[in-house]
C-alpha cells in the first residue's frame, strides 16, 4: 500500500531529476525526508505503520524461526514499528524479554496494537520512544533492526549501528533483517526493492556492503543466517578494540566510531580501513594527515613518541 500512495508517486516522478543531479527524489518532491512527511500527515504515518504490520506478517514466522532467539535474555527491537516482529519472537521464546523502540508517535499506536498487547507478551515488552540517531536503549544482549538500515544511506547506517554498539550488552549483538543482494544479476526481490529505497535515499546492500558499514561502526559481520523468507539476518558482534600493536606509539582517538570528525578525516579513515595508503585518494583531493595507523576495528590519529 506505502509504495503507491500519493506521495510516493510524486517522489517517483522526480526520479529522472535525483539520477541526474545526485539528489533524492523525495526531498525534492516534499522538501522533508519520507519519516518526516509522515510526522507531519498522522493519516499516511498510521497507513504506512499498518501496511509494514501487514507486509511483515508473512515474514515475522520464517525471522522468529531462523535464529535462535532462546539464547538471549534482553531483545531490543530498534524502529519496530507497531511491533508484530517482536511479539512473534516473544511469543516463540517464553523466557525472552523484549523492548520496542520507536519515535513517540508511532509508540502512542503501538500501545494499542493488537500483537504487543496479547496474553502473555504484554508483561514481557517494554515499549520506549526516541530518536536512533540520538540513542537507543541501553543493556540489550541482541539489536534486531528489519527494514531500517535499508531506509538509510551510509553515514546514518553507520549512526545507528554505532549507537547500538554503543547501548549493547558485552558480547551482545545487532541483527540486521534485510534483503542482502546477490552478485551478479540474478533477479530477485531485494534488486526491484533498491530502485524504491533510493527514492527516498536509502539502499539495499550486498554481504561486502553491510560489512564495510558494520566495520565503520566498529562491528564485525559474522555472518548472514538465511531465512525461508526473502530476508536474511545479518548478525554482527563488538569489533575487537585495539591491542597491543600500537604500544611505543602516543595515540589520541579522533571519534568513537562515528561522527563528528571533519569529512578530510573520514575520508582517510576510510581509504585506511578499506585498503589505501591515507596519502592519497582516489580523486586526489586528500590532504596528506598527520600519520595514521591502522588497527583492527577502529582508526586512532597517532603521534611518535619522540
Ligand atoms: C520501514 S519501517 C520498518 C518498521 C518495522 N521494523 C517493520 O519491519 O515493520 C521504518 C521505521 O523506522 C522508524 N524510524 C524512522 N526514523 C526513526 C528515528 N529517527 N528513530 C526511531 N525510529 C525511526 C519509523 O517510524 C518506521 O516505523
Amino acid at each position: 500500500m506505502m509504495m503507491v500512495e500519493n506521495y510516493m508517486f510524486d517522489a517517483w516522478n522526480q526520479l529522472l531529476h535525483g539520477v541526474k543531479a545526485g539528489e533524492v527524489p523525495f526531498l525534492k518532491a516534499h522538501g522533508v525526508p519520507i519519516f518526516e512527511y509522515l510526522e507531519q500527515h498522522p493519516e499516511d504515518l498510521q497507513l504506512f505503520g499498518e501496511s509494514m504490520t501487514s507486509v511483515s506478517g508473512t515474514e515475522n514466522p520464517a525471522i522468529a524461526a531462523g535464529y535462535k532467539f532462546s539464547a538471549l535474555r534482553t531483545l531490543v527491537d530498534v524502529a519496530g514499528g507497531h511491533g508484530s516482529l517482536l511479539a512473534t519472537i516473544l511469543k516463540a521464546n517464553p523466557k525472552l524479554r523484549g523492548v520496542l523502540f520507536e519515535q513517540p508517535s508511532v509508540i502512542a499506536r503501538a500501545g494499542k496494537d493488537q500483537h504487543v498487547t496479547a496474553k502473555g507478551i504484554a508483561g514481557r515488552c517494554m515499549l520506549e520512544s526516541g530518536d536512533f540517531f540520538e540513542s537507543v536503549p541501553k543493556g540489550g544482549d541482541a539489536y534486531i533492526m528489519k527494514y531500517i538500515l535499508h531506509d538509510w544511506d551510509d553515514e546514518r547506517s553507520v549512526k545507528i549501528l554505532a549507537n547500538c554498539r554503543a547501548a549493547m550488552n558485552e558480547n551482545g549483538k545487532v541483527l540486521v533483517v534485510d534483503n542482502v543482494i546477490s552478485p551478479g544479476n540474478d533477479p530477485g526481490w531485494g534488486k526491484l526493492l533498491d530502485i524504491n529505497m533510493l527514492i527516498i535515499g536509502g539502499r539495499e546492500r550486498t554481504k561486502n556492503e553491510f560489512a564495510a558499514i558494520f566495520r565503520d561502526a566498529g562491528l564485525k559481520l559474522t555472518r548472514v543466517v538465511p531465512t525461508k523468507c526473502p530476508l536474511s539476518i545479518v548478525e554482527g558482534v563488538q569489533a575487537r578494540r585495539p591491542g597491543r600493536e600500537n604500544r611505543g606509539v602516543e595515540t589520541q582517538s579522533v571519534g568513537m566510531f562515528g561522527p563528528p570528525w571533519s569529512p578530510s578525516v573520514d575520508l582517510c579513515r576510510k581509504e585506511l580501513l578499506h585498503g589505501g595508503d591515507g596519502q592519497s585518494s582516489r580523486n586526489g583531493s586528500l590532504p596528506v594527515l598527520p600519520q595514521f595507523v591502522r588497527n583492527r576495528s577502529n582508526l586512532r590519529l597517532t603521534r611518535t613518541k619522540k
